[in-house]
């Protein structure tokens, strides 16, 4: 979900609605916002995207100077209008993200009390339980403090008053909340992003910290009530990296921009002179002395921890566990002895990556961050941020994050392997070499755009599609999957090449399209058997392979993908283009909405 709020000292309504435009890939279920103004609060929301809250604005416009808005990623309740935020409780409104954990003992109290609720969420007991305080006599800012003491669970919230038009108070546990700085003006956002069109002078504001601001006043209290300073910065987002610019979906933007994405990713772990990767020293300590590493995310990152296995295992002699956040935090697990964690994301703040990390913190396993977003909960909570710099990533379906995600843990293998005395001096040259090089061998892979776009016509009409890998493609097999589905909705299932003829075999019939990852490696002959066990069937084969691949597959793939050259570490990231490229082209085929797919939102912070 997405909150933007503004103490202003000019009509809000329209601003706080472009803000909720560049917060529209965090969730986009309902919409809604509330202005405060002498005459009182008043709200319009509406259920779908937010065209349809801008029509309601049009039809019955909103005046005032303080507002806040949101956008909604359904947890508690179902995506409609009574449900979408703002709520109102008396002389407060309120918008949230996160989740209220006892919210229903919270409920149960204030409705025992004679409240009506009119919602099935539960952030309606926020705006309840301070309009209870309230109407105990308490002003606004006490009410609140007092009703913050109750709330248990991850949450960022904003607030205004009816009976004090000008106010505006936020709190953030667990979920982000980024305080702008204005002419005259002061804002909240839950990232900078949403801030981007009113101001870049902010302040990321620290776990258990609320604020009460008007338009020209703040003051920031930390989670005992003491008033505390929180460094003021410039954040980095700019406009270009946030506009569409020439493409038709910010999803094919992304991918185009995997050229420079990557190079600001491998750059700064990479030293020119001495053609030499280094990390920062905090990690690097760590790998000498690991016997065992474990690997958590989610989505998209988790396949990106998946890939690292292989060159952490292979390259460094390292044993590396990959595993899914949400299975990971609730199983008690047996936490490396001498080594370390290693946690991957984009966003920084999924809830299920986030409990993993303390967990590990809490039984002392040092914890190494590979994320996107530097000021984020999982940056701030680590031992070590190792920051990829994809820059940010709109998109629902990650493409940018994920290579960038890729080149950032090959670097740290590589540095591993070093520490660990498994890579020699002439090796390494030559992984830094063919890191350097993929920036451009990433504008070649794109080249097969016209290709993959023939390729997916023909994909779209079908029910099924599987991915088969072997060995370090395995995971990108796992990730083309997932990219298909999130935006095509066609039903598609990656699997391990060798595993095929254990079970899944069964599902091959005629036509059924299986897009093959195997560029030419160690284990080329293997997979390409796996092959030809599904042609017999009658699957029809998409080979994504190099030039030395293709040649040495002949006939026996229906449609070839080719890839540039490369090696070990090079390859797994340039396949991710093609399989980026095939589920867009399938989605747009498809006429899905490609930024946007139904149900998903960019960044969970609810388990
Ligand atoms: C969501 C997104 C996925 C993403 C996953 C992990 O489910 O839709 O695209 O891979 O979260 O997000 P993170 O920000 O932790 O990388």
């Amino acid at each position: 979900c997405g909150i933007v709020a503004i103490a202003g000292k000019d009509e809000v309504a329209g601003r706080l609605v472009d803000g909720l435009k560049r917060l529209e890939y965090r969730g986009y279920d309902s919409a809604g916002i509330a202005v405060a103004a002498e005459g009182g609060v008043e709200r319009r929301r509406a259920k779908g995207k937010i065209v349809n809250l801008q029509e309601r604005l049009t039809e019955n416009p909103l005046k005032g100077l303080t507002g806040i808005a949101h956008t909604r990623w359904a947890t508690h309740g179902a995506p409609n209008e009574t449900n979408a935020h703002p709520h109102m409780s008396g002389s407060v409104a309120i918008v949230h993200n996160g989740i209220i954990e006892n919210y229903r003992e919270l409920r149960e109290d204030l409705e025992g009390r004679g409240r009506k609720f009119e919602s099935e969420t539960d952030s309606e007991v926020i705006a309840q339980l301070i309009d209870a305080y309230m109407e105990e006599g308490k002003d606004p800012v006490a009410a609140f403090e007092e009703a913050l003491k109750h709330f248990h669970g991850a949450f960022a919230i904003a607030a205004i008053f009816s009976n004090d038009p000008e106010l505006v108070i936020g709190a953030r546990k667990g979920s982000p909340l980024v305080l702008g700085y204005g002419e005259d003006e002061m804002y909240l956002g839950s990232d900078a992003i949403a801030l981007a069109p009113l101001t870049r002078d902010v302040t990321y504001l620290e776990e258990g910290d609320w604020v009460v601001l008007r338009r020209n006043s703040f003051d920031i209290r930390n989670v005992r009530g003491e008033r505390v300073n929180r460094a003021r910065v410039t954040s980095a987002v700019n406009d270009a990296l946030i506009e569409r610019g020439e493409y038709d979906h910010f999803m094919l933007k992304e991918i185009h921009e995997q050229s420079e994405s990557l190079a600001r990713s491998i750059m700064p772990y990479i030293n020119q002179a001495t053609q030499t990767v280094s990390v920062p020293e905090a990690a690097e300590t760590l790998f000498a002395d690991a016997d065992r590493a474990v690997a958590i995310a989610c989505g998209t990152a988790f396949y990106a921890a998946f890939t690292a296995k292989y060159w952490f295992e292979q390259i460094a002699r390292l044993a590396f566990e990959p595993d899914i956040a949400s299975e990971f935090r609730y199983r008690r697990p047996v936490l490396p002895q001498k080594g370390f964690s290693l946690f991957v994301s984009q966003s920084g703040e999924t809830a299920d990556t986030l409990a993993a990390l303390r967990y590990c913190r809490e039984n002392r396993t040092p914890a190494i961050a590979v994320v996107n977003v530097p000021e984020s909960s999982i940056a701030r909570e680590a031992a070590s941020i190792v920051p990829t710099h994809a820059g940010p990533e709109i998109g629902v379906a990650s493409t940018k994050a994920f290579t960038a995600q890729l080149s950032v843990l090959a670097v740290l293998a590589l540095s591993a392997a070093k520490a660990r005395g498994h890579l020699l001096p002439g090796d390494e040259m030559n992984y830094v070499r063919s890191l350097l090089a993929l920036p451009r061998k990433v504008t070649e892979a794109l080249e097969c755009a016209g290709q993959v776009r023939e390729i997916a016509r023909h994909i779209a009409g079908k029910r099924d599609v599987l991915f088969l890998g072997r060995g370090r493609y395995y995971p990108l097999a796992l990730e083309g999957a997932l990219k298909l589905k999130e935006v095509s909705y066609i039903h598609a299932e990656g699997y391990a090449a060798g595993e095929l003829k254990h079970g899944p075999i069964a599902l091959i019939e005629k036509g059924l399209p299986v897009v093959v990852v195997a560029p030419k490696d160690e284990l080329f002959e293997k997979t390409i058997s796996n092959v030809e066990e599904v042609r017999a069937r009658g699957a029809e084969i998409i080979l994504i392979s190099d030039a030395a691949g293709i040649k040495a597959a002949g006939k026996r793939a229906d449609h070839v993908i080719l890839l540039p050259d490369g090696d070990d570490i090079s390859l797994p990231i340039l396949s991710a283009v093609p399989l980026q490229l095939l589920a867009y082209y399938v989605a747009l085929t498809r006429g899905t909405d490609v930024d946007q797919p139904r149900n998903l939102a960019k960044s969970v912070t609810v388990e």
